[in-house]
């Protein structure tokens, strides 16, 4: 399965909503996470994100390996979102911030 990481919080492009065949991305306030049940690992999503936040499961930094337990947890309360919308206000800010788990609002 594709996971969505840290790189996604406070910014939420949404471009990778628009590309996935099976629209198994799913909403918070601040960050998208993928249904694991439901992606079916055509990676159309990867190029898409600004913000480079999503990676093949076995491929995830080091450091990144707890958000596939996230993404799995957070894609059972979160509705899903199929259509692209405005990124969040500061998201070209937060981007390249590192560090920024402590900021996910779920
Ligand atoms: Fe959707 Fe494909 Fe990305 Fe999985 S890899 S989340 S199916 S676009
Ligand atoms: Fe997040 Fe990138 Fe999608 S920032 S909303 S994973 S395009």
């Amino acid at each position: 399965t594709y996971v969505v990481s840290e790189s996604c919080i406070k910014c939420k492009y949404t471009d990778c909503v628009d590309v996935c065949p099976v629209d198994c991305f799913r909403e918070g306030p601040n960050f998208l996470v993928i249904d694991p049940d439901e992606c079916i690992d055509c990676t159309l999503c990867v190029a898409e994100c600004p913000a480079e936040a999503i990676f093949a499961e076995d491929d995830l930094p080091a450091d990144q390996v707890q958000f596939t337990a996230i993404n799995a947890e957070l894609a059972k309360k979160w509705p899903t979102i199929v259509a692209r919308k405005d990124a969040l206000p500061d998201a070209d800010d937060w981007a390249k911030v590192k560090g920024k788990l402590d900021k996910l609002e779920r």
